[in-house]
Formats: C-alpha cells, structure tokens, sequence
C-alpha cells in the first residue's frame, strides 16, 4: 500500500533534527518534532526560529513564508503525537538500546502503512527493523551536517526495504530541495566509508608530526577546493561522532583504515567533542 507524504515526525531535536525539522517544515510539511525534556525542545526549536529570522533577514525566505514555516511546525514531548504521521525520522542518539526501545513503540503507535527512517550514520539499521513488524517500510534517511543546507541525502535500504518505501523516500529527499542516493545497509553507507578514512588520516598525519592541523587544514581547502579542512570538519561534525562512526565501520569490516588514532579516542575522552561542546582541535570557544 504506497503511501503519500503529508505529516512528518522527526524524534530528537538536536543539531540534525532540528535541520531536519526545519527543512521539512520550509517545504511544506506538517511537522511535529519530539524531544525528551521541555529544555531540549526548547533550545532545539529556538535553533529553527533563530535559521528563519536568519533567512528573512538575508531575504531568502519572506516574513510570510517564515510565518507558514512555523505554523506547520509543532512540537511535543509525547511520542503518542506521532499516531497520524505518514513518515516519522528518528534522529536520536547514537545508541542502539535507545533505538531499541524506540522502534518497537513507534511500531505499536503509527498506522500501519506509515514509513520509519532512522538518521543514523554508523548504527545497523536491519537492527532497528528486526524489532518491528513493519520492516518492508523501514530505511535509512541520511542527512548531512547543516542538514538545511547540504544537498545530498543517503536513502539506505536494509535486505528487507521494500522499492516502494525506496521510491517514497526518494521523491520525499527531492520534495526537500535535496539529492537522493541509494545505499545499501553497510557500515559508513556512501559518504562516511570515504570520508571518516580521509579525517582519520589526517589525525594520524598530525599526530606522526608531518604538519601542523593548520597546515593540514589550508592545504585541503586551497589545494582540493574544499570548504572546510580535515580538522575543522572534526570540530563541526563532532570528534564523539566520528569516532563512534569509525568504530561502527572498523567493527563491520576490520580495515585498518577505519581503526580510530589513538589521538581522537583520548580527545572524545576528555571531552572535546567540537563545535557542540565548544572544545575540540581548535579551541572553538576562542574562535
Ligand atoms: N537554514 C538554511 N540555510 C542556512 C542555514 C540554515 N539553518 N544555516 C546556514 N545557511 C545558509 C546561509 O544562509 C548561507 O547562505 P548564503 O551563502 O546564500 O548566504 C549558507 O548556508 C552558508 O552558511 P554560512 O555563510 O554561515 O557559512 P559558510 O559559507 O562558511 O559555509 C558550510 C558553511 C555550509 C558548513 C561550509 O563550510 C561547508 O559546506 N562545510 C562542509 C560541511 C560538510 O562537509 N558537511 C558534511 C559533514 S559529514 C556528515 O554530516 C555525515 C555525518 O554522518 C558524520
């Protein structure tokens, strides 16, 4: 039974959800967005307010689309809201026993023909599906880092997504402005099996003392053309995500080239997590 898009949920409202959120709001959805404290939902949707202030004021969005915006978006701590959703994205944390807990729920709540997509970008999503009755209709949906801004979203289907729910979710991705590709579900899908080698590289570079993170950094940006260095992209992604990423990929294939540096586990030890937390490569709260 396809089904057609019109109410979205999205769990978790934190750098990705409240993206997410946005997008899905800007382009037209009824969005409902759960966090799990009022403190939470609060700061997460004061992101979304403070983007759409943003873009008024650079004129990219009018006063009254922003206003439309934020009548479509509405929010919640009770994940009972999410009974009429057609499509609901968990962008929770990264922690499978969480997930584990969630999908089942979300199973019992939606009505049958809806779509569950799971942001994750280093978790098995087969995993989430296996504790549901509805694994034809469960995939991933992967957006990427300021999920407003980048265009691509991985659609990853597990051996049991059906071509249906590919399909949906394909046109869903463009219906937000955004470029799909299908993946399968793999550790790393299509980006991060590329790019978590690329920054771990760059780690062992700076630990081995080839160069200086600043060195580093220029020459990828001037020499490749790439918007952000190796380490200031650690900082904005999240030292703690990427390492879980790496682990997640290394687990599943055991190539030395995803075996995180010991210079990121002991900095995800102290804490220093990036932007998010304000301490990572470079001090950020200095910046
Ligand atoms: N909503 C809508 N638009 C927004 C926005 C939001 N919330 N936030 C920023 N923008 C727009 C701005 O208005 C601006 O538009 P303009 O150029 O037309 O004025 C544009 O985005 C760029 O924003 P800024 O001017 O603030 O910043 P920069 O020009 O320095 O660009 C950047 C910032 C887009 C982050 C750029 O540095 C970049 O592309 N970096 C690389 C990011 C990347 O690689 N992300 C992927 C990470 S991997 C990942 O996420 C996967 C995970 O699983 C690990």
């Amino acid at each position: 039974m396809a089904i057609e898009i019109k109410r979205v949920g999205v769990i978790g409202c934190g750098l990705m959800g409240s993206g997410i959120a946005q997008t899905c709001a800007q382009s037209g959805y009824e969005t409902i967005v759960h966090e799990v404290n009022q403190e939470l939902l609060d700061k997460g949707l004061g992101r979304i307010y403070g983007a759409w202030d943003m873009l008024v004021g650079k004129q990219k969005l009018s006063e009254a689309q922003a206003q439309e915006a934020r009548g479509r978006l509405r929010s919640t701590l009770n994940l009972e809201d999410f009974r009429d959703c057609d499509l609901v994205i968990e962008v929770i944390v990264e922690n499978m026993e969480k997930k584990l807990q969630l999908f089942p729920h979300l199973d019992r709540i939606l009505r049958p023909e809806a779509l569950i997509a799971t942001n994750t970008s280093s978790l098995t999503i087969t995993e989430m599906a296996a504790s549901t009755n509805r694994q034809d209709r469960i995939a991933g949906l992967h957006f990427f880092n300021p999920a407003p801004v980048m265009k691509l979203v991985e659609v990853v289907r597990t051996i049991a997504t059906s071509d249906e729910t590919v399909e949906t979710l394909k046109s869903f991705a463009r219906s937000l402005g955004k470029t799909p590709v299908v993946a399968k579900d793999r550790a790393g899908f299509i980006v991060n099996f590329l790019l978590i080698p690329y920054m771990l590289a760059a780690v062992r570079m700076y630990e081995q003392g080839f160069a200086t993170m600043e060195d580093i950094d220029t020459s990828m940006k001037l020499g490749c053309g790439y918007p952000m260095g190796p380490f200031e992209l650690l900082d904005y992604v999240g030292l703690d995500t990427t390492l879980y990423a790496a682990e997640a990929i290394y687990e599943e294939f055991k190539d030395p080239i995803y075996a995180p540096p010991p210079l990121l586990k002991r900095m995800v030890l102290l804490r220093r997590f990036g932007k998010k937390n304000g301490r990572g490569f470079y001090n950020m709260s200095e910046l």
